[in-house]
């Protein structure tokens, strides 16, 4: 029996960054304790009811995984386009919380973006000019991947704003709920364009791969007044209720800022491959558990873990998940299937994921960063100045300040959208 949510003991909150994080942290945990406490449940009973859901989730893909079976959904753009992915599909798209989009587009098409690239940054002098790497928001997992800090290619925003992105953004958004309580927390069905960087990777490359981490936010998930709505039930006795496809207090709120931290909404991370890539050659993980964020958000509230620290979460910081705090989820990581030029991958928003290593790269490690980002009003707010950057060739205001198209020839312009472009952008 759980207790009515109005009787329960309030949380503080921090809708900016804390002056004092270590404090902060000693605050909110405390709260937190004690609202589930009064729920009539201890931490400890709270922990064991996700620990479990998610065990069951990694036996699972243990299982699937020695039955030779492919972890990763893997869904043809054909079935997308024509609305017919099978129950099945869904359902394990559901359980899962990542896919593959087999054909998103023609591998010409993907190879032909891919050459464009490299034309558009070579006639622009850009390995002559690179200055290094913008930002150092990685550093916790020990990486350096091969990023290209270009927003503004004729091929990148062909891909944002065509109508088969629309499409698959569409599908995925719509596996959120996204409207709860006489509220439309966003609109499935119109995404933001919402520009990324790209990464190639050259044959031969030797590369430490990516840790595993996840991106939704840092300290702000425990200490802003929205976020403590959308995980309310992880702290109300409610914990049965979580569900990790739901949007509800998702799309409005605040984020701390970090030197690089998406201030979108995205229902799901992604990129669209423009080389083919084989399983081992340094891709893609994730642990393919969506409600693995439960078990991340309420870990650093169990009795081992120091009183001012949050399982190594801070400020500034990506969001570690490893083998000191969260070993059963390391259990679960799961490669990519082989991908070719123009399949897309996906994957839940607060999905835990990382970059294999790879010495001795065989072909290119090409891929266009792309997410779904729904239209809401945390995601309009970005679009303000995603407009202000692309009129000006600037780096968008997510990213760091390294603007190296802005005298840059070929760039795409404004006059260039489409009518989903217009729409990603509030045109
Ligand atoms: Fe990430």
């Amino acid at each position: 029996m759980s207790v009515p949510t109005a009787v329960l003991p309030a949380l503080p909150h921090w809708e900016t960054t804390p002056d004092d994080l270590r404090a902060a942290v000693r605050e909110v945990k405390a709260a937190l304790r004690a609202r589930i406490a009064a729920s009539g449940r201890t931490v400890e009973e709270v922990f064991a009811v996700i620990e479990e859901r998610v065990a069951a989730q990694v036996a699972d893909i243990a299982a699937e995984a020695e039955r030779g079976e492919p972890v990763w959904p893997v869904i043809d753009y054909a079935d997308v386009a024509a609305g017919t992915v099978s129950p099945e599909l869904l359902a394990k798209l559901q359980r899962r919380g990542c896919a593959v989009i087999r054909g998103h587009f023609p591998r010409e098409q993907a190879l032909e973006w891919d050459a464009a690239i490299v034309d558009y940054v070579e006639r622009n002098r850009f390995f002559e000019t690179y200055r290094g790497p913008g930002d150092d928001f990685f550093g916790t997992v020990g990486s350096k991947p091969e990023i290209y800090p270009i927003y503004w290619s004729p091929a990148q925003m062909q891909a944002r704003q065509s109508e088969r992105m629309a499409r698959v953004q569409a599908f995925l958004n719509g596996r959120w709920r996204h409207e709860s309580d006489g509220v439309t927390w966003f609109e499935p069905d119109r995404d933001c364009l919402y520009p990324d960087r790209i990464r190639r990777r050259p044959p031969g490359a030797d590369s430490a791969g990516l840790g595993t981490h996840l991106d939704p936010g840092t300290l702000d998930l425990w200490m802003t007044r929205a976020n403590q709505a959308a995980f309310r039930h992880l702290f109300d006795g409610t914990v049965e209720q979580y569900d990790p496809w739901d949007a509800a207090h998702r799309t409005a709120g605040p984020q701390y800022p970090g030197s690089t931290m998406t201030s979108v909404f995205r229902t799901f991370q992604g990129w669209t491959a423009l080389s083919d890539m084989d399983h081992d050659q340094g891709v893609l993980h994730t642990v393919p558990i969506p409600e693995a964020m439960a078990y991340l958000m309420l870990r650093p509230l169990l009795a081992d873990v120091p009183e001012d620290d949050m399982c190594g979460v801070t400020v500034g910081k990506v969001f570690p998940a490893n083998e000191q705090w969260h070993p059963l989820l390391m259990n679960a990581v799961t490669g990519i299937p082989d991908v070719r030029a123009g399949d897309s991958v996906w994957w839940h928003c607060d999905m835990v994921h990382g970059v294999a290593p790879v010495t001795d790269q065989k072909g290119w490690g090409n891929v266009m960063y792309i997410p779904a980002a729904p239209w809401c009003p945390r995601n309009a707010d970005y679009a303000v100045q995603v407009r202000e950057a692309l009129r000006s060739g600037a780096s968008p205001s997510d990213f760091p300040a390294e603007h190296y198209e802005r005298t840059w020839d070929g760039r795409f312009g404004v006059d260039d959208l489409s009518a989903v472009g217009r729409r990603g952008l509030g045109l």
